[in-house]
């Protein structure tokens, strides 16, 4: 069973004016069959955490560790954690103009899976995939994400997520700019994902209207580069009454 043990984890970013530490020991620990929902103020890091365990070359991890199940994340290259078992989600999803999207999912399928699936199930598995995710099987001959909508991108994450069955998926905001019913057929997909027992989940949210769809087992808060508190799947609601204050400024210390 899969588990992502993150352990003071330091990460720093180059800027014009030198090194700028952005993520200041951050622990955490994810295991299959879990799911984590991580929130906090904009600019405290969240994405920064994903980037980094999913080995963005602008992230310097400076200290710490990141294993998934005992091996050594920041060894690998960045398909090496793909294949390993790594997903993660963007915030911002890159354009890829001139690759289709079903050449690029089985591109992907191919190098995660270790061969390349066969083109008759394969087809079969992309549509119905799709269809789950209530996909017009038009978008397979348009470019990956070229001029979709921010809506429409976050579900062709969620389709890629179907696909490639990781052991680990971070979500990075996978919830903005969804609309009601498409945040349903998203929150369904990560559940469909969930059902095996076998994958973990590290949801990063501002919102705890997705959390009704996909309940999280662990709630974390991230503050000036950490995580500062830990609860159930109340911490959340309380964040959403009470916002971030007591964890922010001078008081809180960070
Ligand atoms: N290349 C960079 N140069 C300077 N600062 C950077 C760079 N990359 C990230 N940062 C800074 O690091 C901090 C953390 O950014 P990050 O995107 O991880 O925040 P976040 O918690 O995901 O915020 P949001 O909720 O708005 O998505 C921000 O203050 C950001 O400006
Ligand atoms: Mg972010």
């Amino acid at each position: 069973m899969a588990t992502l043990e993150i352990k003071d984890l330091h990460v720093s970013v180059g800027t014009d004016d030198g090194a700028k530490e952005i993520l200041k020991g951050v622990d955490l620990t994810v295991r299959a069959g879990e799911t984590h929902a991580i929130m906090g103020p904009n600019g405290s890091g969240k994405s920064t955490l994903s980037y980094a365990v999913a080995g963005h070359p602008k992230y310097e991890v400076t200290s710490g560790t990141v294993t998934l199940d005992g091996e050594d994340v920041l060894a690998m290259s960045v398909d090496e954690r793909a294949r390993a078992g790594l997903f993660l989600a963007m915030q911002y999803p890159v354009e890829v103009p001139g690759v289709s999207m079903s050449n690029f999912l089985r591109t992907a399928a191919t190098a995660v899976r270790g061969e390349a699936p066969k083109l008759r199930t394969w087809v079969k598995e992309v549509k119905a995939s799709m269809a789950e995710l209530d996909i017009d099987p038009a978008f397979a001959e348009r470019s990956v994400n070229e001029g979709f909508s921010g809506g429409e991108k976050k579900r062709h994450e969620i389709l890629q997520l179907a696909l490639l069955n990781p052991k680990i998926a971070i979500l990075d905001e996978t919830d903005s700019g969804l609309d009601v019913d498409a945040l349903r057929v998203v929150s369904e997909g990560v559940n469909r994902f969930k059902a095996s027992g076998e994958t973990g989940v590290l949801l990063i949210t501002h919102y705890t209207r997705i959390l009704r769809h996909i309940t999280p087992d662990f709630v974390h808060v991230f503050a000036g580069g950490r995580i500062v508190e830990s609860g159930g799947s109340e911490l959340a609601d309380q964040l959403e009454s009470g916002g971030y204050v007591k964890y922010t400024g001078e008081a809180a210390g960070v």
